[in-house]
Order: structure tokens, then C-alpha cells, then sequence
């Protein structure tokens, strides 16, 4: 099977696709897929770097996330609502091969209408983004929201679902090009460059002078953004895309009375279990009113060998929404 096989740690512009790899291994809970789309994560760069918190045991494949079909042959486990055929979504280390095993308890349909390429992306970004706005951020219809890095990953996906939600949004990025991604993909009220100093007074002409009800921040701008945020308002660290971990003065939350809060999608799976599949109910519901299309960029990559030039392109902020390579090079079998 064709794959991108980790055997030594180097950065992922230098990675060639194996021809020979084995096929995955099977776990007692794991159905095999033939993987249709993969979305990349910052993550997978720093994968292959061998700098991330999860580093599998070597030879492993890379990439996390996928859409495809359950293969003709999987076994398919006691409890397992899949059969072979059907089209699924969901996070499993190898994504970035013809094949992967996948635990199916963590595995969902495609909803109808959804492209590969658009599933691939969502099992990360959206549920992170949705705990963020909603459970952690405790965002109202008609509050603003400002998201930092808005034309990203999880920034997109925040902005169209705070907008979902009837909030007004304020969001951030780093070019013109991607201010537009934010209002035209997103549907951002207004889209304010970031690296222009000065940006937060914009926020406040925005509001009134009342500041911004929660902060939505994959970047590491929290401190920065508490010049404008309203009283008892929400701020919520998602990430640190800028690459730097903030130390926040306490005096800060204290002064507005404010919240700020974290949200780690990951660690709910652990701790409370019983929120993921309230999270994805939540999400489905708005897929299926269309309320929620997933933004993916555009044009999408072709073919396991374009996966190098495709991190490089994430690693640089090329992209926008959710970067996606194409595995499998047919065309898209979705129904839309
Ligand atoms: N807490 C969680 O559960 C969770 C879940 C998923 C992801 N995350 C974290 O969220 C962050 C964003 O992830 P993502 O998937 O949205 O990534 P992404 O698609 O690569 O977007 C990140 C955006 O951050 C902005 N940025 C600002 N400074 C940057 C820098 N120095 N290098 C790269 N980008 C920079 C860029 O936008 P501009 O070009 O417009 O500045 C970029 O588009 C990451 O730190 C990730 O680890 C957290």
C-alpha cells in the first residue's frame, strides 16, 4: 500500500511516499478504511519533526484525520454500526495512506450532501470550536465574538459558528486575502488585520466602546485582547499558532471582572466523556440546516505525494479553512 511512513524524524518537505508499506494492523474495536480525503494539522508537522506530545513507537504513517469508506473485507466489530461501504469520518494516526485501521467507537457517517473532502476536516477543528464558542465561551445570540486567526482551521470554523449561533463577529487575519476568507467563507460582520497596530481600538469603535463579550484565540493574543474585551467578558485560549505561550497578569481578569478559560477537545474524550456525543449532536443539527458548511481550501491537493508541499503550504499560512489532500485521485463519490 502506497503511505508516508515515519521511520526517522526530519521536516515534512523531505518525505517521500512508500509504495511498500504494510498494511495497517487491526485492534479488537478497529474497522479498515479505504481512506477517500486526509486533513492536515499543525500537528503533523511537528509529527514528523518527532516534536509533538503524542510520538508513536517508529514505523508509523502519518497524518490524523480522514473521510472514506469502510473496505469490502474490514471485519467489523460487535457494536459496530458501520458496514463495509459505508461512508465515515474521524481521527486515526496513519491518515496519510491508502488504508488505516480506525476505532469505530470514535468514528461517524458522512452526512448526506458532504463531500470526502469536506469530512476529512471535521473532526477536530469543528468540535473544538463548538466546545470553545459554546460550552467555555457561554456565547449568546447578539453578543460579540472576536476570533484571532480567523481564516484559519479552527478560526473559521469558530466564526461560522458563532455566526450559527446569531452572535456578531469580529475576526482577525494576517492579509487582505484572508480578511475576505473571514466575511466570505466565514460570514464575519467585520474582518480587522491583526498585524496592524492599533487593532483593538478598531474593535472598540466596532462595539460602541463596550468590547467584545468573548474572545475566541488559537493564536496566543489573549493579553492583547484584554484592551478590548467587555466587562465580565470570556476569553477563551484554544492555541498558540504564534508559536509563543502567554503569561497573563491576574490584575487583568480581575479589573473587568472577566473569565478566561481553556478548551482541549482531546482531554474531554478522558474527562467527560459524556460531552462528546452531546458536541456532535450539536454539530450534525446544524450541517443538516445547512447552517454550518464546512470551508475547505481551495483548490484541495492531489494525491498522497502532494502531502509534503501541502504541510509546507500550512506551515507558511498559505492556506485557508481546512488544507485537504485528495488520497484517493477518482472523483469525489459524495452525494450531493
Ligand atoms: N485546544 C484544542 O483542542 C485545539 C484543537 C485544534 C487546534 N488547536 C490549536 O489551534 C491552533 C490553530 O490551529 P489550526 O488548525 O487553526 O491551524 P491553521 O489552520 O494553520 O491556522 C492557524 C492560523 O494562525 C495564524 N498564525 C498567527 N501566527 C502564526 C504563526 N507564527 N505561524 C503559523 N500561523 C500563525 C495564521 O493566520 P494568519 O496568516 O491570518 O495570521 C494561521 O492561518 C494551533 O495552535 C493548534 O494546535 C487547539
Amino acid at each position: 500500500m502506497r503511505a508516508i511512513v515515519i521511520n526517522e524524524y526530519m521536516h515534512p518537505s523531505k518525505r517521500t511516499v512508500t509504495n511498500d508499506a504494510p498494511e495497517p494492523t487491526l485492534g479488537k474495536h478497529d474497522i479498515l478504511v479505504d481512506v477517500e480525503a486526509a486533513a492536515l494539522n499543525f500537528f503533523d508537522i511537528l509529527q514528523s519533526l518527532g516534536k509533538y506530545q503524542n510520538q508513536p513507537p517508529f514505523p508509523y504513517v502519518l497524518g490524523a484525520e480522514l473521510s472514506g469508506t469502510v473496505n469490502p473485507n474490514s471485519p467489523i466489530p460487535k457494536g459496530c454500526r458501520f458496514k463495509p461501504g459505508d461512508r465515515v469520518f474521524g481521527y486515526a494516526q496513519g491518515a496519510f495512506a491508502e488504508r488505516v485501521a480506525c476505532d469505530h467507537r470514535t468514528f461517524h457517517s458522512v452526512p448526506e450532501g458532504m463531500t470526502f473532502d469536506q469530512a476529512a476536516g471535521l473532526s477536530i477543528t469543528y468540535p473544538t470550536s463548538y466546545t470553545g464558542i459554546i460550552s467555555r465561551g457561554e456565547t449568546k445570540s447578539g453578543e460579540w465574538v472576536l476570533v484571532h486567526a480567523g481564516a484559519g482551521g479552527v478560526g473559521l470554523s469558530a466564526v461560522q459558528i458563532a455566526k450559527a449561533l446569531g452572535a456578531k463577529v469580529i475576526a482577525t487575519a494576517g492579509s487582505p486575502a484572508k480578511l475576505e476568507i473571514c466575511k466570505k467563507v466565514g460570514g464575519a460582520d467585520e474582518a480587522l488585520d491583526y498585524t496592524k497596530p492599533g487593532w483593538q481600538k478598531e474593535v472598540l469603535r466596532i462595539t460602541g466602546g463596550k468590547g467584545v463579550d468573548v474572545i475566541y484565540d488559537p493564536v496566543g493574543l489573549i493579553k492583547d485582547s484584554l484592551k478590548c474585551i467587555a466587562w465580565k467578558g470570556r476569553a477563551v485560549v484554544v492555541g498558540f499558532a504564534g508559536g509563543k505561550i502567554e503569561q497573563l497578569p491576574s490584575n487583568l481578569i480581575l479589573l473587568k471582572n472577566i473569565s478566561v478559560v481553556g478548551v482541549h477537545w482531546g482531554a474531554y474524550i478522558k474527562n467527560e466523556p459524556e460531552h462528546v456525543p452531546e458536541v456532535w449532536k450539536g454539530l450534525f443539527e446544524l450541517f443538516e440546516s445547512g447552517k454550518l458548511i464546512p470551508a475547505v481550501y481551495d483548490p484541495p491537493y492531489i494525491g498522497l505525494d502532494s502531502v509534503p508541499g501541502a504541510l509546507v503550504d500550512l506551515e507558511s499560512r498559505k492556506t485557508w479553512g481546512k488544507a485537504v489532500v485528495r488520497v484517493k485521485e477518482t472523483p469525489q463519490r459524495a452525494k450531493l
